[in-house]
């Protein structure tokens, strides 16, 4: 089953951006959209919305917000799984644990700062995608002319 899902370089993995998307090649996805930007406080807490009330939201949307990220849109069969496996557990700490190819584990840097993010389901992937991909359609051609 071929799927979509949103992969996120984070603000603490940003210079190991190479390594990233190689990884993302090697392991047989296709990027179909890609863009770095700066996330307000604001856009951090709406994307995240889903995790307000927690204890570490405040941390978790200032972090998001302190520098930029890549967000990409990866297709491969069985994305969404198989980019969060790559990703590894939540927590670096963990991660190095029990998972030290993962990139959570080579990149992150504790349980916030984890270097990357992937959508959890075909439901959050397509407004996780739509949250960074508006659809433009090169509405800049027209004027170009
Ligand atoms: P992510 O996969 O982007 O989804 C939610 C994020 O919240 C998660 O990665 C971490 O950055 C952060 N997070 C999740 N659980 C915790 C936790 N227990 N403590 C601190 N930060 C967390």
């Amino acid at each position: 089953l071929q799927e979509t899902t949103l992969a996120l370089i984070k603000p603490d993995a940003i210079q190991q951006m190479g390594q990233i998307i190689n990884s993302v090649h090697c392991n047989g996805f296709v990027i179909k959209q890609l863009r770095m930007c700066q996330l307000t406080t604001q856009d951090a807490q709406t994307f995240y919305k889903a995790h307000s009330g927690k204890p570490f939201y405040g941390a978790l949307t200032t972090f998001m917000s302190s520098g930029p990220c890549v967000a990409m849109e990866l297709v491969a069969e069985d994305a969404i799984k198989r980019w969060r496996l790559l990703l590894g557990p939540t927590c670096t700490e963990k991660a190095k644990v029990i998972a030290p190819s993962s990139l959570r584990a080579q990149f992150g840097t504790d349980g916030t700062k984890n270097a990357c993010h992937g959508s959890d389901s075909t439901e959050t992937a397509k407004l996780e995608l739509a949250f960074f991909f508006v659809d433009r359609t090169l509405g800049s051609c027209a004027r170009m002319r």
